[in-house]
């Protein structure tokens, strides 16, 4: 059994009500859940941390949201050694940006790759425009990624 960081990046609360969702379903899979969300996903310290679940939505024209920025900064530029995390990643979306679909989601799990970090699973792409429920899809796949830890 696991304990599970999600770290959210959300402009208007759709990747704040997956990571919700799961931290008050996960823990009945035996799993031990935190969310660093807002600010506190910006400057969230991963020493010591075993499993990351990053869950970002994108904005702007493929960009992070702002409150995740921080977090994304400091791996480019001190590219720590994760080398003793696992990590997943819920990209939240809209595909009508077609070329920038899930940008966001997308660059941070390059960035937790670069700093050496272990991906399980596939990253989870949900779609806006098609899925009115996030936050359920999000625990479906949520299910069958802890499985995988
Ligand atoms: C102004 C704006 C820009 C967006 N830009 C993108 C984008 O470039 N790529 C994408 O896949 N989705 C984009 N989206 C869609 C959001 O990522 C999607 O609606 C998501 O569910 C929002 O999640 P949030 O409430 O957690 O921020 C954009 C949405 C808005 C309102």
């Amino acid at each position: 059994m696991s304990n599970i960081l999600i770290i959210v990046g959300t402009e208007s609360g759709n990747a704040q009500m997956c990571a919700d969702h799961l931290a008050d379903n996960l823990p009945a899979l035996g799993h031990e859940v935190e969310v660093a969300a807002d600010a506190d996903a910006g400057s969230v310290g991963l020493d010591g941390r075993e499993v990351v679940l990053v869950c970002t939505s994108t904005h702007g024209d493929g960009e992070l949201p702002d409150n995740i920025i921080p977090l994304a900064e400091r791996l480019r530029t001190e590219k720590p050694d994760l080398s003793f995390l696992s990590y997943g990643v819920i990209a939240l979306g809209d595909q009508t940006y077609k070329a920038t679909f899930c940008q966001a989601g997308k660059d941070m799990d390059a960035l937790f790759a670069e700093c050496g970090a272990s991906k399980v699973g596939e990253r989870l792409e949900i779609d806006a425009c098609t899925q009115p429920l996030p936050d359920e899809e999000a625990l479906t796949w949520a299910q069958e990624w802890v499985t995988m830890l």
